[in-house]
């Protein structure tokens, strides 16, 4: 069998890896929803005790916690998971990525806990709504500032030491993994993220200019 693993990998650390700037490119909507989120937590915030949410923040609340519980796990966090155990095949430390699922178990316990202030906010509990919603931005504002320390350290970190150990077969077969999993297109999911952003104000990237 004429493998050259060596020689594979010092032609790949010349250019960036499929693997890296496939999720790299998934960070940049993680960072659109993120943005969405924070604008829910300030929106959030200006409240009075006891006044109703408005009905756009409302929308982009459902979108978030819907997103948060059938994309972002299933899709980013199960594909990150999925990639990280062909680099340990290939003699990446294992302690050098345990801080990944460590922040994903972090990342998911602040999504179940904002959910879990979902369903009170919709309980039509008066009593609790201040405190449902107090809940829901503190967690939502929890998500948002590791998720985003998070992708940075990955982009910065993760996958260029990943890269380091993979040959350019091993980066397509990350990429035959991670591509099977999450749904085969994304896009309908894109559209829910732009619409959650028409909803906040928040002019989606790329978006032609209005007339
Ligand atoms: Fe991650
Ligand atoms: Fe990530």
């Amino acid at each position: 069998m004429d493998t050259n693993p060596r020689a594979d990998r010092a032609q790949i650390t010349e250019k960036v890896p499929s693997f890296e700037r496939f999720f790299e490119q998934e960070h940049v909507l993680t960072d659109r929803i993120l943005d969405c989120a924070t604008a829910i937590v300030e929106r959030l915030r200006t409240l009075r005790e006891g006044e109703q949410i408005p009905r756009d923040l409302f929308t982009a609340m459902a979108i978030l916690v819907y997103l948060n519980e059938n994309f972002a796990d299933q899709t980013h966090l199960a594909q990150e998971e999925a990639a990280i155990p062909i680099a340990i095949a290939r003699g990446m430390p294992r302690q050098d990525a345990e801080w990944v699922y460590r922040d994903h178990e972090q990342g998911r316990a602040y999504a179940k806990a904002a959910g879990v202030a979902w369903d009170r906010i919709n309980a039509d509990d008066e009593t609790d709504l201040p405190h449902a919603i107090d809940d829901f931005a503190r967690c939502t504002e929890g998500l948002v500032k590791m998720f985003a320390y998070h992708a940075e350290r990955e982009d910065n970190y993760l996958f260029p030491e990943m890269g380091r150990y993979l040959s350019a077969a091993d980066d397509d077969l990350i990429m035959h993994v991670v591509t099977q999993i999450g749904p085969p297109d994304v896009s309908p999911y894109i559209a829910l993220v732009v619409d959650m952003e028409q909803a906040l104000g928040i002019r989606p990237p790329d978006s032609a200019p209005s007339h």
